[in-house]
């Protein structure tokens, strides 16, 4: 069976990771091209993936080259225009989260995807985590009884670009830092959470309020299930001690903890009887195999003819909580999701 042939668009953190992946560990996969609005980056970006295709502008690439797939590693409120020109080409979606930066963009790629009938994956990579899809299979397998309490924390550790800053470009720190919690949380919960609260303020980024008065770094967000669980997200950014992921599962009878902020590497033991391990840097190493996993899956979902996941309806249930929990901020109050998603 020939490799699916795919196209990254956006080579920055989040697509180099999968550039890298496809040409160096997934030999199911192959990189044909990768497309960079900033042509120095596409250059630079092609010669550091061995291949010698970029282009800065997508339409060109779409008559050029012959591929199956695009890989979408660009910024969030980008990706609802590659996603509309990719389905209308009849090429299969990739796309890193974000889905999108608010709901009528998310709908838009829902019915992009829909009316093509292309495959789409969202880059949900917690989910092609061993130790989480582990934690899952314990869970639904009632290992500790029925789901009580579901709390995820994710911080990061530096304040990202200034892009994050505006809501309306990104969906805000909750959608940039938090997408991956919110869509944990939704999966093991298995159902719509019924209502939203969050509280948030920025307590360590003076400049990034400046020019964006509603910014925050910081957040909890709680969620209601009927009939449970409740649901917990707390997040932010710039912690600076370390990429820090965790999950806790409290059930009926038993707890099951998800990561730890410590590194596996080594312990140092010294002298004054002081132990110390490196926490994570970033969630490139935290998350390795899940990124390559989530990749792995998608391409044998396009070969076999299966319908992949996390899908397109999965990113926007997230973006629907993300907007539902800053209806919630600005009015002070807990909200409720209407209607069936
Ligand atoms: N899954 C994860 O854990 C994870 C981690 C980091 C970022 N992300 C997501 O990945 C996306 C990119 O984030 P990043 O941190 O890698 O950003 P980045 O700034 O490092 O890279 C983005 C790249 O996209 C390029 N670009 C921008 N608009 C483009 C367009 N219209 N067409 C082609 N290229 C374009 C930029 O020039 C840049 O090189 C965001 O949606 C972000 O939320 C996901």
């Amino acid at each position: 069976m020939k490799p699916v042939r795919f196209v990254l668009v956006g080579a920055g953190r989040a697509g180099m990771v999968h550039a890298n992946n496809l040409v160096h560990y997934i030999p199911e996969g192959e990189l044909v091209a990768i497309v960079d609005v900033n042509r120095e980056t596409a250059e630079r970006s092609a010669q550091e993936a061995g291949i010698s295709t970029f282009y800065q502008d997508l339409d060109e690439c779409f008559e050029k080259e012959q591929f199956d797939a695009v890989c979408i590693g660009s910024l969030t409120f980008t990706h609802r225009e590659i996603v509309e020109k990719a389905a209308e080409a009849g090429k299969h979606i990739f796309s890193e989260k974000p889905l999108a930066q608010n709901l009528t963009e998310a709908e838009a790629i829902v019915k992009a995807v829909n009316t093509s009938g292309v495959k789409f994956q969202i880059g949900f990579m917690r989910r092609y985590d061993p130790a989480m899809r582990e934690a899952y299979r314990m869970v639904n397998e009632g290992a500790i009884g029925e789901l009580v309490v579901i709390k995820s924390t994710g911080r990061g550790p530096g304040l990202p670009p200034p892009w994050i800053w505006d809501r309306k470009k990104s969906g805000g720190m909750f959608a940039e830092v938090s997408a991956h919690d919110i869509d944990a949380v939704l999966w093991f919960a298995g159902k719509q959470p019924q209502r939203v609260f969050m509280e948030a303020g920025n307590f360590k980024s003076p400049q990034a309020k400046k020019e964006y008065p509603d910014f925050y770094d910081h957040y909890v967000v709680t969620l209601v299930f009927k009939d449970g669980p409740l649901g917990s997200i707390d997040g932010g950014c710039p912690v600076g001690y370390a990429y820090d992921a965790r999950m806790e599962f409290l059930g009926t009878e038993g707890m099951v903890r998800v990561g730890e902020t410590e590194d596996t590497g080594p312990v140092l033991m010294t002298l004054d009887k002081k132990a110390t391990r490196d926490n994570h840097t970033s969630w490139r190493f935290r998350f390795k195999e899940g990124y390559l996993e989530e990749l792995k899956s998608f391409i044998r979902s396009i070969r076999e003819g299966w319908e992949p996941t996390p899908s397109v309806r999965d990113g926007y249930r997230a973006v629907t909580v993300v907007e539902t929990a800053h209806r919630s901020l600005a009015e002070g109050r807990p909200v409720t999701i209407e209607g069936e998603w």
